[in-house]
């Protein structure tokens, strides 16, 4: 499997398991399966309601010494009403104390948008802070702050567009290590990796399989599906792998980071297995043509009438 490089010479395993939409009861299985396959990658976020379940796995498995925990990367992200200075470095401590670590080899500002400390998802636009109220540059500020503590070895964002980097770059000597986006076949993301690539900043891709099993409310009703792609399918033939697996190996090879999240114990060794597979130039040029810019996970949920969110992704 490849590994993405950071400047202090740490290396990240490309493929990770992600616990977006994990339901509590089933994610401590899902990441003691996926420590006990060979994955040393898991994503997770506070906001996910299940950190403190993900920690039960990572205490029992870390517990038994036979994977050390120094040999895995857990990456975490700061929810969006954590943005003020004096909440910033808190909210860090509780996902380390839910995920049962002493530190996070990689720690993410969610999106660049920031509700009200009270509210966990809003619902109107008074739930909001502006960014004028809390500036992306105070809470990275707090960021930097927890790395040069040592509870986190590495800082980044999430959810970023290249206008976004930019305005943040402009105003920190520390350039975020990594941005975590939405990417896969139907939304490449060429642009933004070329950015990033140029100043050095890894990307992780969310959503590789289209996320079929997130919130009705975020779907639209006509979206199309990856994992019924025929061309994806084809390939998959081809290869003797699943659509599943052809998805995630086009964003490994690709050399990004990616995330595929599932709960199923069949699943989660199968993804892992995607790295075996090699896609040749063809397969290469003929998924580049899917690129429809189509986000499953478009944002629109925070862009409300009276709030000064529009248009997150500059698209
Ligand atoms: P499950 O957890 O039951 O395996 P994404 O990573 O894009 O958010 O997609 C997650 C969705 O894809 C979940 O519904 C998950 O279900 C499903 N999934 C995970 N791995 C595979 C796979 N290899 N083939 C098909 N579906 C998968």
């Amino acid at each position: 499997m490849k590994k993405l490089k950071f400047k202090n010479g740490d290396e990240m395993d490309a493929i990770g398991l992600g616990t977006w939409k994990s339901e509590k009861g089933e994610v401590t299985k899902a990441v003691k399966i996926a420590l006990n396959n060979g994955y040393k990658h898991i994503d997770c976020a506070a906001t996910y309601g299940n950190e403190a379940e993900v920690g039960e796995a990572f205490k029992e498995v870390f517990g038994k010494g036979e994977i050390k925990r120094e040999d895995v990367w857990v990456t975490s992200k700061l929810w969006n009403n954590a943005h003020k200075k004096e909440d910033v470095i808190p909210a860090l401590k509780q996902t380390l104390k839910d995920l049962q670590l002493d530190y996070l080899d990689l720690y993410l500002i969610h999106w660049p948008v920031a509700f009200k400390p009270d509210v966990g998802f809003p619902e109107k636009a008074e739930d909001f802070l502006s960014l004028e109220e809390v500036p992306l540059i105070e809470t990275w500020n707090e960021m930097v702050k927890a790395k040069e503590q040592g509870l986190v070895k590495h800082i980044g964002v999430s959810n970023f567009s290249i206008e976004k980097l930019e305005e943040l770059m402009a105003d920190t000597d520390h350039t975020p290590e990594m941005n975590q986006v939405e990417l896969h076949p139907y939304l490449q993301q060429n642009k933004l990796l070329e950015f990033c690539s140029k100043h050095g900043i890894n990307v992780t891709a969310y959503s590789p399989l289209g996320s079929g099993d997130r919130p009705e409310a975020m779907k639209a009703a006509d979206e199309p599906s990856l994992l019924e792609n025929p061309v994806i399918n084809k390939i998959a033939k081809k290869h003797g792998a699943s659509p599943g697996q052809i998805l995630i190996k086009w964003s490994e090879q690709r050399g990004t980071a990616v995330i595929p999240k599932s709960t199923n114990e069949k699943r989660i060794k199968e993804n892992i297995m995607s790295a075996g597979y090699q896609l040749d130039e063809d397969d290469m040029k003929e998924i580049a043509d899917l690129d429809y810019h189509f986000r499953y996970v478009n944002g629109k949920f925070f862009e409300m009438e009276g709030n000064s969110y529009e248009n997150i992704y500059n698209d």
